[in-house]
């Protein structure tokens, strides 16, 4: 399919893990290792299109309430991740970052992060943003705490604040240099931003659909594309 209008952020909260297993009397740790596939098969259609950033929604603060069992597995899954998609990084020049707070991440996490996000730093084709550990409003939170050092900082020096408009507080996110995603994907059939960057999606295209994360996969991609290739965005003016 030819699309000439190819989203250059696609942003994916990938929901219906738990409920795909248990459609088939299975675990939901079995529905979080099928979405890891879908992971995989995600980074290779994005780069088949050509979307320039890809973010991934892994697991949010408010996850941490979940059991502990199911917790522990998407720690591991993210650790094994890491590990066994690097490949798939260095062979397409795809570079690695991770949007989230730290606190309560394991430590070995951690570090698999720092050594991918260096390892992959210069890759230019395409940038796949994993959020994990991450929520929109900690986010907004923690720049309007890094702005107001700043003032306090220039106060202290009998300096002028820092001026700040819209693209000075872009800056100061955790997204900071990375383009407003153009489309959000859900799947599952929730309709609800549930805590994704509710900043940058001011003018976001979404799109639902009903189908859950493990089995989203070419066909419904090329879906989500046509649907916003059809889209006429506007930013509040007329056409
Ligand atoms: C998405 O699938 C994965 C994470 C939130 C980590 P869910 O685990 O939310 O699956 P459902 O929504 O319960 O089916
Ligand atoms: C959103 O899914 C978070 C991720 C996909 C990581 P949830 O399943 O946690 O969202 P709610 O609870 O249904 O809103
Ligand atoms: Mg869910």
């Amino acid at each position: 399919m030819t699309l000439d209008n190819i989203p250059r952020h696609v942003a994916i909260i990938m929901d219906g893990n738990g409920r795909w297993a248990r459609q088939r009397g299975l675990n939901r740790i079995f529905g979080h290792r099928q979405g890891a596939e879908s992971v995989r098969e995600c980074c290779k259609q994005a780069l088949v299109y050509g979307v320039e950033y890809l973010s991934l929604f892994a697991f949010s603060e408010e996850n941490w309430g979940r059991p502990k069992e199911e917790v522990d597995a998407l720690m591991s899954l993210m650790l094994d991740s890491l590990i066994n998609e690097k490949k798939l990084f260095l062979d397409n020049d795809i570079r690695f970052r991770v949007i989230g707070k730290t606190d309560g991440v394991p430590e070995e996490i951690i570090r698999g992060i720092g050594e991918l996000e260096e390892a992959t730093k210069d890759f230019k084709t395409m940038t796949l943003l994993v959020f994990f550990n991450y929520s929109g409003k900690w986010d907004i939170v923690q720049a309007a705490s890094a702005y107001a050092a700043s003032v306090a900082e220039a106060v202290r020096a009998g300096e002028n604040p820092p001026a700040l408009d819209r693209g000075d507080f872009d800056g100061l996110l955790a997204t900071s240099g990375v383009p407003d995603p153009d489309l959000l994907i859900r799947t599952s059939g929730e309709k609800r931003l549930s805590n994704f960057m509710l900043w940058q999606c001011a003018y976001t295209e979404f799109y639902f659909t009903d189908v859950f994360w493990p089995d989203f996969r070419e066909k419904e991609w090329a879906s989500a594309l046509e649907s916003y290739s059809n889209r006429e965005r506007r930013y509040g003016k007329i056409k």
